[in-house]
């Protein structure tokens, strides 16, 4: 099996919407094409709005790796005993197969958490045909050989002073350490009216291109509300057809690019 492996990772701030992005951007892409869902947020909640019950973590999948020579066949074959461990933490849900990273163990220990997501994606990413990766907060912790194989960065802002401040760092990080992402594309969500016209000048005040807006919608906070997945967040609400809209964008420039 292979498919195209297309990698998109979603980023920003905690609370601007990569949750609901990812899983609507999942919901879209899983009927187009096998579907590899990774949540990589430590506050990981991307299994439940996408509506898949419990999941095991990849800290499981560390435990496992490192009982692995003991347990191996052949005496330290670690590669074979990951590809296994692996192969038991993707779990598949009806549409697509996801996979859960989990806690890192103290501090600072964002290394081990991205040594397994770069070996995630090698192994797994390639043999579907989209990938997407709910990632948490900044840039800083995705190392460069984590996103080598990230064809488009969703940078999501909210439209403040604040989210747009943010998003330029994260952008110029992306570009002043050459993480090699075919594409980073800027998103404002939960933009209004109001809103919008502000957060347009304002990042054209600090040089930021925003690629697409999502507007705020209540069925969003509702579907929350009432502790429904995000996945099932009706088709025809504001932010459904936004992000349908997105994804038919990224399927006609950034895919056939
Ligand atoms: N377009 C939107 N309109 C209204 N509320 C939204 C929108 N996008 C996200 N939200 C709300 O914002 C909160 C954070 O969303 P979430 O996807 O969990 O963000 P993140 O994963 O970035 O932390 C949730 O309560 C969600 O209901
Ligand atoms: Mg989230």
């Amino acid at each position: 099996m292979s498919g195209l492996g297309f990698t998109v990772a979603v980023s920003g701030k905690g609370g601007v919407g990569k949750t609901m992005l990812s899983t609507l951007m999942i919901r879209y892409f899983a009927k187009k094409g096998s579907t590899l869902a990774i949540d990589a947020d430590p506050d990981s909640n991307l299994p439940w709005a996408l509506g898949v019950p419990v999941v095991k973590d990849v800290g499981h999948t560390r435990e496992m790796i490192a009982q692995a020579p003991a347990r191996s066949a052949v005496a330290g074959d670690k590669a074979s005993a990951f590809e296994n461990a692996l192969h038991e933490v993707v779990q598949e849900a009806d549409d697509f197969d996801i996979v859960v990273m989990g806690r890192s163990e103290g501090a600072g220990c964002y290394c081990a958490i991205n040594h397994i997501l770069r070996d995630v994606i090698d192994a797994r990413a390639a043999n579907y045909d989209y990938t997407f990766i709910d990632t948490e907060a900044g840039l800083e912790h995705l190392s460069r050989r984590t996103t080598r194989d990230v064809d488009l960065m969703v940078v999501v802002t909210e439209p403040t002073l604040n989210g747009i401040l943010t998003a330029k760092r994260v952008h110029d990080l992306a570009k002043e350490i050459d993480i090699g992402f075919g594409r980073i594309m800027v998103l404002a969500n939960k933009v209004t009216d109001e809103t919008r016209p502000m957060a347009e000048k304002l990042a054209r005040e600090y040089g930021l291109k925003i690629d697409f807006f999502v507007p705020f919608d209540p069925a969003v906070g509702l579907q929350d509300a009432m502790g429904k997945p995000m996945y099932q967040l009706a088709e025809d609400s504001p932010a459904s057809k936004a992000v349908t809209e997105f994804c038919e964008i990224i399927q006609s420039t950034v895919l056939t690019a």
